[in-house]
C-alpha cells in the first residue's frame, strides 16, 4: 500500500545573493516566537561500583532565538543534547538552569501551543488514522462532529484521505510519520518540535517526506524546530541552521556552537541540493560538527597485528 504525494508546488526562484542576504535582515525583524535563555541541564549519573553518583551536563548555558515562521534545524553528534534541548522546549524536561520562552511567556510544562513529533511512531495503535488525529481534538474538548470534520482536513493535507480508516501497523513508516504530524497539526500549535522525526525511514521515504514538510510550512501558519543527524536535511529544511557541540576541553557539556544562515534561493526544494552554495554550506557544517582530528591509530592494539606494508584487498 502506498499513498502519492503531490509534487512540489514551487520551483526555486532565481535570487540574487543580496536578495537572499535581506531575507535574513526581515527574519530578524519578525517577532520571537520561542527563547531560550541560559539554558542549563544536568543529570543524575547512577551509582558507581565504588558508590558514587555523579552528575552529567546535558546542556550548558544555552542561549538561542527562533523567528516566527522560521525553520531552524538544530544539528550535533550524538550525546550533545539535542534531544533534552528539545524535551525542555515541549516542556516535557525541566531546565536546571535558564528558561524557555514561547511568545514571551515562560514555559513550565507542556502546551497546545507547541506540538511534537518523535523518532519512534507514537501513535495509538488500537485506533485508527482518523481516531488518531481526533485523539487530541477531542481532549480539547471539541465534539466529535468538529473533531472529526477538522481531523479528517488534516489526514488530507498529509495526503493521507484514503486511509483515515486504517490502523497503523496497516501503514508504511512514512504514512505513519504523516499521521503523527497531521495529529500534532491538528491541536493548532504554534511551534513544531520534531526530534529526528524522518531517522528511521529508507532514504527515498526520507526524501519525499522533507519535501512533503516544507510543503506543509508553506500552506501552515507555524514555526518549526527540527532536529536532524542528517547534514543535508538540516540544510535543505532550514532557514537557519543551530550546531551544538559535545563535553569537550573547554565547554563541560553541550552547548551552542553556531547558528548558521542558509544563504541559498528560497523556498528551498530538492534542485538546491545540487547548488554549490549547498555544498559549501554543507562542507562547513561537516567541520563544526566532524572536526578533523589525527587519527590515533597507532594507539589501537588491533593494528599493531599488522605488518606495516603488509598488502590490504
Ligand atoms: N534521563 C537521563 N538521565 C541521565 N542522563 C541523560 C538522560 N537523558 C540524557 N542523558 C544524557 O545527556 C546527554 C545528552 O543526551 P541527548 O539524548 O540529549 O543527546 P542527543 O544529542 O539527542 O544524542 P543523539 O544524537 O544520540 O540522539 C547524554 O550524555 C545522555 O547520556
Ligand atoms: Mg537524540
Amino acid at each position: 500500500m502506498s499513498a502519492t504525494l503531490a509534487p512540489l508546488p514551487f520551483s526555486t526562484p532565481s535570487l540574487t545573493p543580496e536578495e537572499i542576504a535581506n531575507r535574513f535582515v526581515r527574519l530578524r525583524q519578525r517577532p520571537v516566537a520561542m527563547e531560550v535563555q541560559n539554558l542549563g541541564k544536568r543529570f543524575q549519573t547512577p551509582q558507581s561500583a565504588s558508590g558514587k553518583g555523579g552528575e552529567a551536563v546535558a546542556l550548558n548555558n544555552v542561549n538561542f532565538q527562533v523567528y516566527r515562521r522560521e525553520i531552524m534545524t538544530v544539528i550535533g553528534p550524538s550525546g550533545c543534547g539535542k534531544s533534552t534541548l528539545v524535551r525542555i522546549l515541549a516542556g516535557l524536561e525541566q531546565a536546571s538552569s535558564g528558561r524557555v520562552l514561547v511568545d514571551g511567556k515562560p514555559v513550565d510544562g507542556p502546551g497546545p501551543d507547541r506540538g511534537m513529533v518523535f523518532q519512534a511512531y507514537t501513535l495509538f495503535p488500537w485506533l485508527t488514522v482518523l481516531k488518531n488525529v481526533m485523539f487530541g481534538l477531542s481532549m480539547q474538548g471539541i465534539g466529535h462532529d468538529e473533531a472529526r470534520s477538522q481531523a479528517l482536513q488534516w489526514i488530507e493535507m498529509v495526503g493521507l484521505e484514503r486511509f483515515a480508516e486504517n490502523y497503523p501497523h496497516q501503514l508504511s513508516g512514512g504514512m505513519k510519520q504523516r499521521v503523527a504530524i497531521a495529529r500534532a497539526l491538528a491541536a493548532k500549535p504554534r511551534i513544531l518540535l520534531m526530534d529526528e522525526p524522518f531517522g528511521a525511514l529508507d532514504p527515498q521515504t526520507r526524501a519525499q517526506m522533507q519535501s512533503y514538510l516544507l510543503q506543509i510550512w508553506q500552506n501552515v501558519n507555524i514555526t518549526i524546530v527540527f532536529i536532524t543527524h542528517d547534514l543535508d536535511e538540516a540544510v535543505l529544511l532550514a532557514d537557519r541552521v543551530c550546531v551544538l557541540g559535545a563535553a569537550d576541553e573547554s565547554h563541560p557539556g553541550g552547548h551552542l556552537k553556531t547558528i548558521m544562515d542558509v544563504h541559498l534561493p528560497y523556498p528551498h526544494d530538492v534542485d538546491v541540493l545540487k547548488d554549490p552554495r549547498f555544498l559549501e554550506i554543507r562542507r562547513q557544517l561537516d567541520e563544526l560538527v566532524h572536526p578533523r582530528r589525527p587519527l590515533a591509530l597507532d594507539r589501537l592494539p588491533i593494528v599493531k597485528m599488522t605488518q606495516r606494508g603488509d598488502e590490504v584487498g
